[in-house]
């Protein structure tokens, strides 16, 4: 399973990556604003520095929901950089853009997919990458990981090529079900990877080991 981060924030962006372990970066809108990136120039800036950081998939998002204007600014951010993956929202015009990208070689991630069916049809369109957003249906009272089980059991019978992002992970174990779940991506908040690090008896064992190694010092 890949590794990618769920952020828009340099400095955290820098952490993963000097872990050795980051295969890319997923931003979007709120995630910009969140570092206070406003505005076109901007933007693209930030894109680029992402880039320049990290060697791996960057997912750039559209904020057209209309055919014409999600290809067009799609078509800009693909030009930016060739590691840029379009982020497209799981909408009607959005497969239509998303097949127009496929046809066109542009590589792209559908976003806000809260359902099999629409996993299908971002598929269907060609998307290089799926994203369920596990998190916020767990919000809803609903299973956010059964979804992501079904998505790998619908695309494994039926062949289809995209590659299934798990999003909106909220914290460490989210990221083990989804590896279990045969995701083949994972977009993680830093805390949730560096979460994976954790467990009390390293702790305790290290402690004791290095107590014991002075012993011989
Ligand atoms: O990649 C999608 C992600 O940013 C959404 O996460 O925590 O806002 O549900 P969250």
């Amino acid at each position: 399973m890949k590794f990618f981060i769920d952020t828009a924030d340099l400095a955290q962006i820098k952490e993963a990556n000097d872990l050795g372990i980051l295969d890319g970066v997923t931003t979007n809108p709120s995630l910009m604003a969140k570092v206070g990136i406003s505005g076109e120039a901007a933007v693209t800036k930030h894109y680029i520095d992402i880039c320049e950081m990290v060697d791996g998939d960057i997912s750039a998002e559209v904020v057209s929901t209309d055919f014409d204007g999600i290809v067009a600014e799609g078509k800009k951010l693909a030009a930016l950089h060739k590691n840029i993956v379009v982020k497209v929202p799981m909408i009607k015009d959005g497969i239509k853009a998303i097949k127009w990208f496929t046809d066109n070689g542009i590589r792209t991630n559908c976003t806000l997919i809260f359902s099999a069916g629409q996993a299908i049809l971002a598929a269907k369109a060609g998307a290089t990458y799926v994203s369920p957003f596990i998190g916020r249906i767990d919000d809803t009272g609903w299973d956010g990981l059964e979804l992501i089980h079904q998505i790998r059991q619908i695309y494994s019978i039926q062949g289809y090529k995209s590659e299934i992002l798990a999003a909106s992970i909220r914290y460490p174990n989210h990221i083990i079900k989804c590896a279990e779940a045969g995701a083949d991506v994972c977009t993680c908040p830093l805390d949730s990877i560096l979460g994976l690090l954790k467990h009390p008896l390293t702790d305790s064992g290290l402690a004791k080991f290095l107590e014991d190694a002075k012993k011989f010092a």
